[in-house]
């Protein structure tokens, strides 16, 4: 999911290119689930202080979103005193976490264990909401022109207003709360003071329908202050892990999203310098230098890659995005060497599937794909680059039986647009994002092991 330009920076022409960028990808993941592609996943949230003499993994259970048809993953949250189960978007695309809430006091008015019940404010003794005074409240978009008095208590909460790329937003009260997370070796612990959004209104179509079915709420993952790594970097190192799952395995595996350390990494992981760009500071951008079809490094002029001074294009790893988007002209120079390797039928496939290539793969056993390969800058004293060549499942994509398509697609180059790296490229990988040593790690193996 893209935060908007408009909570982060001034840019101008970006929360138009936002929107249609948004818009576009909802628009592909409702065509997509119709066209019965299912995305499920399991993922299993874990934290593990940074002390050494208390190493502890937290682990709780996640629901996938599968069922609903939506390109999302979900880890649960639990928040309040006593903890009540929330439903979130995984998303290292925006900062906010919040929830929908509820101001009824009634806990019978829906189930207890209903696991789409809103978080109950009312309901829990260590809620706080914070006084719209409060440096803190600083950190949130603020709903314009609302009143705020310092000494009064009455009308004076936090009020956010959380925008979207394509005009979603999530309102409420900017809060604080315990969290319980579940530690493998020490049970249960809470963590004192976790500030999230209270929402009493979201609406638009990255935040409700069909995209947002199963979910309560967003755990933003970005890179500003008010997102759950960065509010736990103190304790943990302000540093995540997490691996998404083949969405076509059934059942799906569970995988986890790890806060801090990875108990049990491997050495073998790639690393590429993460780019922070100072006008949208939300995103993690990895800096492309080379793009291949089948080992063919294609003619891609690098400017075409690189972010700007004026913080438009470059490429952004965006767990709450469904599909990649390749900025022009690199999208057609990659849709053109494909269609030269493959030597399969083309197919059109039946309903409106938003795709530029799809190949019929009926009564083909193993069709073979051609082999995509990211080339990105690499990290370290060494500067090896890193490599990404995911599996042909990663970008081509189910839409009916016997029909492949390529499931990428295109952003203009106009100003402020950019390309996203979305979660169905990053299935079967571990992915590191490492704010504190400013690079970003993947590996393929360690998506089977538990932490
Ligand atoms: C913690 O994990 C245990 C075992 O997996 C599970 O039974 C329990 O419901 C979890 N509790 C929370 C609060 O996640
Ligand atoms: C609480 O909600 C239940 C179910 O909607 C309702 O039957 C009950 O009257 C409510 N209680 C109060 C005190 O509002
Ligand atoms: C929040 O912003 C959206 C769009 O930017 C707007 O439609 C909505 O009315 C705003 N809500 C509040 C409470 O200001
Ligand atoms: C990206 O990598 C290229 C090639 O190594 C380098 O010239 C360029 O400066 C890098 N861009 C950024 C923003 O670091
Ligand atoms: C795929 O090819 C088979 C014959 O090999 C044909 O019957 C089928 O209609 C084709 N499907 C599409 C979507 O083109
Ligand atoms: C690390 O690699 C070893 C050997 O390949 C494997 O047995 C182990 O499960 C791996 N651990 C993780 C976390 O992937």
């Amino acid at each position: 999911m893209a935060a908007a330009a408009a909570a982060s920076s001034t840019s101008s022409s970006q929360p138009f290119l936002y929107l249609l960028l948004r818009s576009l990808l909802l628009l592909v993941a409702a065509r997509l689930s119709s066209a019965s592609l299912k995305l499920p996943l399991h993922h299993t949230l874990t934290l593990s202080p940074t002390y050494p003499q208390r190493p502890a993994t937290v682990v709780s259970p996640v629901v996938s979103g599968a069922s609903a048809g939506t390109g999302q993953y979900f880890v649960t949250l639990h928040l309040g005193s006593p903890p009540q189960p929330l439903h979130l978007v995984v998303d290292t695309g925006s900062d906010l976490i919040w929830a929908r809430c509820s101001s009824s006091s009634n806990s019978s008015s829906s189930s207890p264990v209903d696991p789409l019940r809103p978080f109950h404010p009312l309901l829990s003794s260590s809620f706080c909401p914070l006084h719209c005074y409060d440096p803190l409240c600083r950190l949130v978009p603020r709903v314009p022109h609302f009143p705020c008095h310092r000494h009064t208590r009455i009308h004076s909460a936090c009020r956010y207003n959380y925008t979207y790329g394509d005009g979603s937003f999530s309102s409420g009260i900017f809060a604080s709360d315990i969290t319980t997370v579940n530690t493998t070796r020490n049970g249960l612990a809470k963590l004192p003071l976790l500030h999230f959004g209270c929402a009493f209104h979201s609406s638009g179509p990255s935040v409700s329908g069909p995209a947002f079915h199963g979910a309560q709420g967003v755990l933003g993952l970005g890179r500003g202050p008010i997102s759950f790594s960065t509010q736990l970097h103190r304790r943990f190192g302000n540093k995540f892990s997490y691996c998404l799952m083949d969405f076509t395995l059934s059942p799906p595996p569970t995988s986890f999203l790890i806060i801090g350390n990875h108990p049990s990494k491997n050495s073998t992981m790639a690393f590429t310098k993460l780019i922070a760009n100072p006008a949208l500071p939300t995103f993690y951008y990895v800096n492309v230098t080379s793009v291949s079809v089948d080992g063919v490094k294609l003619h891609i002029d690098p400017s075409v890659w690189a972010l700007d001074e004026t913080g438009s294009g470059g490429t952004v790893v965006d767990s709450g995005t469904t599909l990649t988007l390749i900025i022009e002209p690199a999208y057609s120079a990659i849709l053109a060497a494909m269609r030269r390797r493959l030597e399969l039928p083309e197919a059109s496939p039946s309903g409106q599937v938003p795709f530029d290539l799809c190949v019929n793969v009926t009564g083909v056993r193993r069709p073979r794909l051609p082999r995509l390969r990211f080339g990105m800058e690499g990290e370290g004293w060494m500067r090896r680059k890193a490599t990404f060549s995911p599996p042909a499942r990663n970008y081509f994509i189910d839409t009916e039986e016997g029909v492949k398509c390529l499931g990428i697609q295109p952003v203009g180059d106009g100003g402020g647009a950019f390309s996203v790296i979305g979660n169905v490229m990053q299935q079967g990988y571990l992915w590191e994002f490492d704010n504190d040593r400013s690079r970003l790690g993947f590996t393929r193996r360690g998506c089977a092991v538990s932490p």
